[in-house]
């Protein structure tokens, strides 16, 4: 149900990203904090401290800070927590949230807002890493939910020892200037201005959204679609059986709309960030049906006509013995391996129009056992008339800590991958690329991410049936890659400063090229030497229809370009048109 305050502030989004300098520019009613004792002089009332029964800690007052002396900590962010409640928040309202804290030994811990009761939902969380010096860190995010007894928390987790905070304070605050977007691209044109050719796109997580606008400047400046990291998985969006929250997706979605962006839902059906009541249930073959038509028929239900590609099924193939096979998951023990017919029929059923994509990792190189596996797997599916249209290739892909390219694609394989969907008439889409580095990073592996981001997104542009790119994230400031691969960073195309890598100019310098069946079409630009930024490149826009910018004025040696690439521009759309029309 879409009510009042929701509508309200979805009117409020739509506002902010059409006129972003008077919107931002609204002060709040009051700046008053929102913490009644954040300054520990005596006591640390109302704060408490929580642990689960076999972790202990004591959370006191040590020389006018509060601190928390774990002696057994957990294994989890969550186990040993600190916490404030009764904090009422308003949405579409933004808080600054600033603190002092350190630890006696190095180590990360998480704030946030939300619930303090299953399913535990996070308005606002972030990750830091502390030290023996008290340092401040200050955030200001945008608050979607409104909720008069929320909670704040610290999570501090596992390792015996001391941490310390002080000067605690939340408070609403005028929503933060965004400034206007410049592309880095030497070529003057940004990623999306290709989107007839190719549509890019990128992941937006929630929190990285509603705290940081150079981020959002990025996202609406340089993409033409994107994709929720996080906030559709069915541990968000149905954290208690029959009970959906919208709000995050529904206020990405109005992001993606006021500016002219697609979004591509994800993922429907995935045994990964699964909720508890699912994982612990017991669900019979009918009962899981049941869970997941109506899981399906919430999700596309409730944004038909809006969202046109969904991830139906995500990685259910994985190495079973000595073969790759169906994945043992929830879904798969407890339905059988038709789990993945019957989701993609349900999908197609409730929206006949979406695109439905199988989506998994390892399977972009032919060749490769997984990806031979998920070919077959669906060739069998078209032949037996499943409805699935496009496959997801999702491209993680990294470079050693010595530099070494063991996990890195050969694009000639991927190409041959691309063009066997081809011929079965199943499209193709980059899903969640990145190349993450070994660390150190160094400039010779930044040049090699480089050549990775170049070739495969040529690899793309050049393959009739590959749509769309999209990047797993837009910098380093919000990367999954360090908290889930020890000793990896700088997987993306723009560093923790926003700005723009060898990776990015890589980037624009393939799409400058505007390459058809292999020719090179406009433009002098230096793709294929695979050292992206190392100059300006001089591009000549195309005109082919869709493309959202001005040409500028041009030469007469790059007029005569402009007509040849217009004409491959043509010859390549016309072959899009016959093979999205095979596809049907
Ligand atoms: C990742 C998100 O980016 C992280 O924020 C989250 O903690 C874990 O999941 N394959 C997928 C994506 O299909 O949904 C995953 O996203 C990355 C791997």
């Amino acid at each position: 149900m879409v009510t009042s305050s929701s509508k309200n502030f979805i009117f409020h989004l739509i506002r902010c990203a059409a006129l972003p300098v008077v919107c931002f520019s609204v002060s709040p009613a009051s700046a008053q904090s929102l913490v009644t004792n954040g300054t520990f002089e005596e006591a640390i009332d109302p704060w408490w401290g929580y642990t689960a029964e076999e972790f202990i800690q004591t959370v006191d007052v040590l020389e006018g800070r509060m601190c928390s002396t774990i002696e057994v900590g957990g294994e989890n962010y969550w186990d040993v927590i600190i916490g404030l409640s009764d904090l009422a928040l308003v949405a579409g309202q933004n808080y600054r949230i600033s603190f002092s804290a350190s630890s006696d030994v190095d180590r990360s811990i998480r704030f946030k807002t939300g619930l303090g009761d299953a399913p535990y939902t996070d308005y606002f969380l972030r990750t830091i890493k502390l030290t023996a010096t008290p340092q401040t860190f200050e955030s200001t995010y945008l608050n979607l939910r409104e909720d008069a007894v929320a909670q704040f928390q610290f999570h501090i987790g596992g390792t015996p020892g001391v941490v310390c905070f002080d000067d605690i304070i939340i408070e609403p605050v005028a929503a933060p200037i965004v400034p206007p977007y410049t592309t880095p691209s030497l070529t003057g044109h940004a990623l999306k201005d290709y989107k007839a050719i190719i549509k890019m796109g990128t992941a937006v997580d929630t929190p990285t959204f509603l705290s940081q606008p150079a981020h959002n400047a990025i996202l609406t400046g340089e993409f033409s679609m994107f994709t929720p990291a996080n906030s559709m998985k069915m541990n968000i969006i149905q954290g208690t059986q029959g009970v959906f929250d919208w709000v995050e997706t529904d206020a990405l979605l109005a992001f993606a709309e006021a500016n002219a962006m697609e979004f591509h839902g994800h993922p429907l059906v995935w045994h990964t960030q699964a909720p508890a009541w699912l994982e612990d249930g017991e669900f019979d073959r009918d009962a899981m049906i049941a869970v997941m038509y109506a899981h399906i028929d919430a999700l596309v239900g409730r944004y038909v006509g809006r969202i046109p590609y969904w991830d139906v099924v995500n990685e259910a193939i994985d190495k079973v013995g000595e073969v790759y096979d169906f994945r043992s998951t929830i879904w798969h023990d407890r339905i059988g391996p038709d789990f993945i017919d019957l989701a993609f029929q349900r999908a197609r059923l409730v929206d006949p129009n979406a695109l439905l994509l199988y989506n998994d990792y390892n399977i972009e190189v032919m060749g490769n056992a997984k990806a031979d596996r998920v070919f077959e797997l669906v060739k069998d599916m078209k032949t037996r008339g499943i409805p699935i249209d496009q496959v997801g290739f999702q491209g993680h892909w990294y470079i050693t800590e010595d530099g070494g390219s063991s996990g890195l694609p050969d694009a000639a394989a991927v190409r041959a991958n691309m063009a066997r969907y081809e011929e079965i008439g199943v499209g193709v889409q980059i899903t969640e690329f990145d190349v993450r580095i070994g660390l150190p990073i160094t400039p010779e592996k930044q040049q090699t991410q480089a050549r990775v981001y170049q070739e495969i997104l040529q690899a793309c542009i050049d393959a009739p049936n590959c749509s769309h790119f999209t990047v797993w994230g837009i910098s380093d400031i919000d990367s999954w890659v360090p908290s889930t691969f020890e000793n990896f960073d700088s997987a993306h195309l723009f560093d923790a400063s926003f700005v723009a890598k060898p990776a990015y100019h890589a980037f624009t310098n393939a799409l400058a090229l505007l390459p058809a069946d292999g020719t090179v079409g406009a433009g002098t630009g230096g793709a294929g030497s695979g050292t992206g930024g190392a100059g300006p490149v001089v591009t000549t826009p195309t005109t082919k229809s869709g493309c959202s910018y001005e040409p500028r004025p041009i030469s007469a040696a790059s007029g005569w370009r402009l007509v040849f690439a217009s004409l491959l521009g043509l010859a390549l759309l016309f072959r899009r048109g016959l093979s999205a029309r095979a596809r049907g």
